[in-house]
């Protein structure tokens, strides 16, 4: 019997978006269902590799054999990647939120003239950080959500931040939190269509061509 093809290799996935306090009842976030990045998490597991599902604020369950740590703020999130290094892969899906407020303790009062500013910092690159590590796994893979012009801005993005793969969504129909996927694999050697396909096939297929690229 030969071991499945994954087998005594690291993985680690961010899924879900991130929340950034404003006060204690408001946050920053973006958009994100998790169920895309849970997905991977779960097709690289049943391919035998080891997988840490570092997951924001979400409500899915948790793919057999997959370790989940979960974190609330993109800071936290970037403290959970690096914790769960070295990997031979990393898939990084979160919709981290960019930006970050100055959280105050108590609730901001709209009767007591409210928010006249809200002061925003710029929260890490998780995925750009990974990609100029000491640390870097093999394979970095990021996604890129796009409206328009969808496979010059990933590849754009591929270069910017300095990973191996991305895996370019077209969110321009009903994509955000629905059962399908539509996307482009932009590689150093190109770009593959893949076509309009279920969230959990998409997973299996990259997954399949993870496997395949750590074979070699
Ligand atoms: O720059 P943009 O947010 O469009 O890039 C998306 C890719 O970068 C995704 O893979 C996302 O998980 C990752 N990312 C990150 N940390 C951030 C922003 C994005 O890891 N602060």
């Amino acid at each position: 019997e030969n071991p499945p093809p994954l087998a005594g290799k690291r993985a680690l996935v961010t899924a879900g978006p991130t929340h950034e306090p404003i006060d204690p009842v408001r946050y920053i976030a973006n958009r994100s269902s998790g169920k895309q990045g849970f997905a991977i998490a779960g097709a690289l597991a049943a391919l035998g590799a080891d997988v840490t599902l570092v997951a924001g604020p979400v409500s899915l369950a948790t793919p057999p054999g997959v370790r989940r740590v979960n974190v609330e703020t993109a800071r936290e999130m970037a403290a959970a990647v690096e914790a769960a290094l070295p990997a031979d892969v990393a898939v990084m899906v979160a919709a981290v939120a960019d930006w970050r407020a100055e959280a105050t303790a108590q609730k901001i009062k709209k009767d007591k003239g409210g928010i006249d500013a809200l002061p925003l910092v710029e929260n890490p690159d998780i995925l750009a950080g990974l990609s100029k590590s000491p640390r870097r796994p093999r394979l970095v893979i990021g996604f890129a959500a796009e409206t328009e012009k969808v496979v010059e801005h990933a590849t754009a993005k591929r270069a910017r931040k300095g990973c191996d793969w991305i895996v370019a969504n077209d969110v321009s129909g009903d994509v955000m939190g629905g059962a399908d996927n539509r996307i482009h694999l932009v590689t150093h050697g190109g770009v593959e269509d893949w076509p309009k396909m279920e969230k959990g096939a998409v997973a299996r297929r990259l997954a399949q061509r993870i496997a395949d690229e750590l074979s070699h």
